[in-house]
């Protein structure tokens, strides 16, 4: 018999957004008769802007041509892509199109990423914390689920209502150290400052930092950076990760970018190696590109148009986002985020386990959130929400709190 990646066996449970669905599949399967309004997964619900869904009619008429059709593209994505990345989000930040590699969305290269490292590298994570980075890692061997859940050999950076979901820097140095911003899940972001306190760090011990900006387009407070390039010194140590999925609503077409500057290196076997050059590697070895149709929905997402349609999207979530803050602040929960980001974090009343309150928002008032405990072990005593149902669903689950009991 063939041996198995032993390292799976370290991982604990299933994926929490797997077991979130099958538990509400299993209620509504015993309860047809009710509606059950998700606010769990961040998924979106507007369909397509307009100028997206012209340019996918566009590219998908183009193959019918001879002159239009294309078969393999560039693995790491076409060049009017990469060029209007460059142009729409990195301007004046020191990013060349070379350093963009576009893919089928941020969570496959938030997973694959750390291939590049040595299995020896220790990780950092903040607590509560999205956990493809654990989970990722933890299959090439970089920890083991614990019964406090957490992970032996991971360092963890606690993010709770008392420290105001600032992680601290690490008591021991990580090679490795991921970082979300806008936070997921807590929905809270980084000012400059402590942005650029993570930046000197990384500097100062040889750590790369794996910086998750899916959530930028979200920040509204003037002077909260959406990229970490916008802090000194972030070239030579931080690698940025960004997606179309909440943006524009691509979570079903899927594409987003990692970008991998030239001037980021890291130590191989006798030389310094570029991570880029690495990246480009892995890439053009596993992967065949994201496909024509949807690099053209997604360059149109940089128009004009695009942009004014994606942003009229994201003020709607972010309307609801506010009625949901409102709405559970109103039965006496202490909410954190959905400001800069279209998460909300409510903190429990103390003794009130996350999962309990999941099941107890679920079969009282038949909504779906998600459980703090399941991004971490500091996320217990907390509860996610999302701004991305529709109005007209945040409405009504809003009011069924009304008569909801804690
Ligand atoms: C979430 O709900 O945390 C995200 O939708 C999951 C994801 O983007 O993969």
């Amino acid at each position: 018999m063939a041996l198995a990646n032993s390292y799976y066996q370290n991982l604990s449970g299933s994926y929490l957004f797997s077991e979130i669905a099958r538990r509400v599949n299993a209620f509504v399967a015993d309860n047809p008769d009710k509606k059950v309004i998700r606010l769990g997964i961040g998924d979106v619900t507007s369909p397509l802007p307009p100028s997206v869904i012209a340019a996918l009619r566009k590219a998908v008429d183009e193959q019918a041509t001879a002159g239009g059709f294309r078969g393999y593209g560039p693995e790491q994505g076409y060049d009017f892509l990469r060029a209007a990345i460059v142009r729409d989000c990195f301007a004046g930040l020191g990013i060349g199109p070379d350093e963009v590699f576009v893919s089928d969305g941020a969570k496959c290269d938030l997973g694959n990423f750390q291939e590049l490292f040595d299995a020896g590298c220790r990780v950092a994570i903040t607590d509560p914390v999205y956990p493809v980075y654990a989970d990722s890692n933890v299959m090439a061997g970089r920890g083991k689920a614990r019964k406090d859940g957490k992970f032996e050999g991971m360092i963890y950076l606690p993010c709770t209502a008392e420290n105001g979901f600032v992680p601290a820097l690490p008591p021991e140095r990580p090679d490795l150290v991921y970082l979300c911003y806008p936070n997921n899940p807590t929905g809270t972001v980084l000012t400059r400052e402590q942005l650029k306190t993570w930046v000197d760090y990384a500097r100062a011990n040889n750590s790369v930092i794996l910086y998750d900006a899916a959530y930028e387009a979200f920040i509204s407070t003037p002077g909260i950076p959406r990229s970490i390039y916008e802090i000194p010194g972030a070239h030579e140590v931080a690698v940025e990760f960004r997606s179309y999925s909440k943006t524009a609503g691509f979570t079903g077409l899927r594409c987003g970018y990692v970008v991998v500057p030239t001037a980021l290196k890291v130590q191989g076997a006798g030389a310094e190696l570029l991570l880029r050059e690495l990246w480009l590697r892995r890439q053009t070895t596993k992967y065949n590109g994201c496909p024509y149709i949807v690099q053209r929905g997604a360059e149109a997402v940089h128009s004009p148009a695009g942009k004014a349609e994606t942003g009229a999207i994201i003020a709607k979530y972010m309307a609801n986002a506010r009625l949901i803050r409102t709405g559970f602040a109103s039965v006496g929960l202490e909410v954190y985020g959905g400001v800069d980001a279209p998460y909300l974090w409510l903190r429990l009343p103390r003794g009130l386990g996350s999962w309990d309150f999941f099941d107890k928002l679920l079969t009282g008032a038949n909504i779906v959130g998600t459980p703090g405990a399941g991004f971490g072990p500091s996320g217990e005593g907390y509860f996610r929400l999302t701004g991305f149902n529709t109005p007209e669903n945040t409405l009504e689950a809003v009011e069924r709190l009304k008569g909801f009991k804690i």
